[in-house]
């Protein structure tokens, strides 16, 4: 590892992981991703900010090293998981006198995920600030910026906002500073969407609140910084904004080629009236691309077929975890097929009580679509594009 400076005194010790391919054993990482760590020099404390996965510690500790980093003031924790306060333990045996600032919240996690001893805590309340002598740091608590304990640490003087998992994205990458907006935004999307989108009501509102900051620079916990703050804060202004996009997303499953039919027949009707058409079979599918399309798609079409008496299992879970994201979207329908009954729509319809969704009648047929279950489809194309008028997105 190699440590590179942001600005004077102000420099990244982190780690990078190229091999990691999926995060919380759910999200997946095409990319990899980096634990970003941030050491700041005051004229008269040091603080490191945050720390590194516990696979990661080494490089850590090591960065550290070859900056002849020998006291440490102020360990700053702006969120109590593994991948950020993992190595916590291991830089407070290097740094015996290190003290650990964090809120109280965050402060019980940590106990409980690390056990830290509870003597080695400096508690800050929102807008507090603790001073390294020509540097100034201010905790802006923020709750469900990931955990109900996450925070966001600004450097007052450089104007450097260390905001952990906000405003980052998965991404191993050497680069200190984006440089490609386009990837950054559309990974940084993606992460939104896998990360943050549950919250989007709480982060609507830290979004104006940094922006008051004036950051100069944005200094997340993974992937890489951003010197042009606007992007990303206008960025998430958006996603978090309630405005949808006519978009209908279709994830999928078919087990004989029936479902597949109706999708594909579906797919044809929407296009044909205007409506942009996102399908994923979910038997293929990344599901971090599924979380992507949902940030700011109109409608969502759930296609399944029967297994036994339910929806298929994969179609569960896609659902189970499309709710639990609670995307914005407005409108929702089933449609599938089944072979000697069950309760599929019902099932998968009362599985969205997250999503503040209206629920259109579903289609459902038994074995192969004919001709009447394609008119129902063109029905239900109509139907949306009705819907989608009303909201003057198409
Ligand atoms: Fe990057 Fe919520 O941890």
């Amino acid at each position: 590892m190699v440590s590179r400076e942001l600005v004077p005194g102000v420099s990244w010790v982190g780690a990078y992981d190229f091999d990691r391919r999926i995060f919380d054993e759910l999200v997946p990482l095409p990319e990899g991703t980096t634990y970003n760590a941030y050491l700041v020099k005051g004229s008269e404390k040091t603080a490191l900010i945050d720390t590194v996965d516990p696979t990661k510690e080494y490089d850590l500790i090591s960065n550290l090293v070859k900056l002849g980093v020998e006291k440490i003031d102020y360990i700053v924790i702006n969120h109590a998981e593994q991948d950020h306060a993992g190595s916590l333990p291991m830089v407070l045996e290097f740094y015996p006198d290190a003290q650990v600032v964090t809120n109280a919240k965050c402060r019980d996690l940590l106990i409980a995920l690390l056990h830290v001893p509870a003597d080695r805590f400096i508690l800050i309340e929102d807008n507090g600030i603790l001073s390294l002598g020509d540097r100034t740091l201010k905790f802006l608590i923020t709750p469900w910026t990931h955990w109900p304990e996450t925070q966001l640490t600004f450097l007052v003087e450089d104007r450097i906002l260390f905001s952990c998992d906000l405003f980052g994205f998965h991404a191993a990458t050497t680069e200190l500073f984006v440089k490609d907006e386009g990837w950054a935004y559309r990974s940084a999307k993606r992460y939104y969407a896998e990360i943050m989108m549950p919250f989007r009501n709480s982060i609507k509102g830290y979004v104006e609140r940094v922006r008051a900051l004036d950051p100069a620079i944005i200094a997340p916990s993974h992937g890489p910084l951003t010197k042009n703050p606007k992007m990303i804060l206008d960025a998430y202004a958006d996603w978090t904004s309630d405005a949808v996009k006519n978009e209908v997303v279709i994830p999928y499953v078919s087990m004989h080629g029936s479902t597949a039919k109706m999708v594909d027949h579906l797919m044809g009707a929407l296009v044909s009236r205007g409506i942009v058409v996102k399908p994923f079979n979910l038997t293929k599918t990344d599901t971090g691309e599924l979380a992507f399309a949902l940030v700011d798609a109109a409608t969502i079409v759930i296609a399944a077929p029967t297994v036994l008496f339910g929806p298929h299992p994969v179609v569960v879970s896609a659902t189970y975890l499309a709710n639990a994201l609670r995307p914005k979207t407005r409108f929702a329908a089933v449609i599938g097929s089944y072979g000697w009954g069950g309760k599929t729509a019902d099932t998968i319809t009362k599985m969205l009580d997250h999503v503040k969704v209206e629920v259109m009648p579903p289609i459902m047929v038994l074995g192969e679509p004919d001709e009447k279950t394609m008119q129902a489809l063109d029905r239900l194309a109509d139907e949306i594009l009705k819907k989608h008028k009303e909201l003057n997105i198409v």
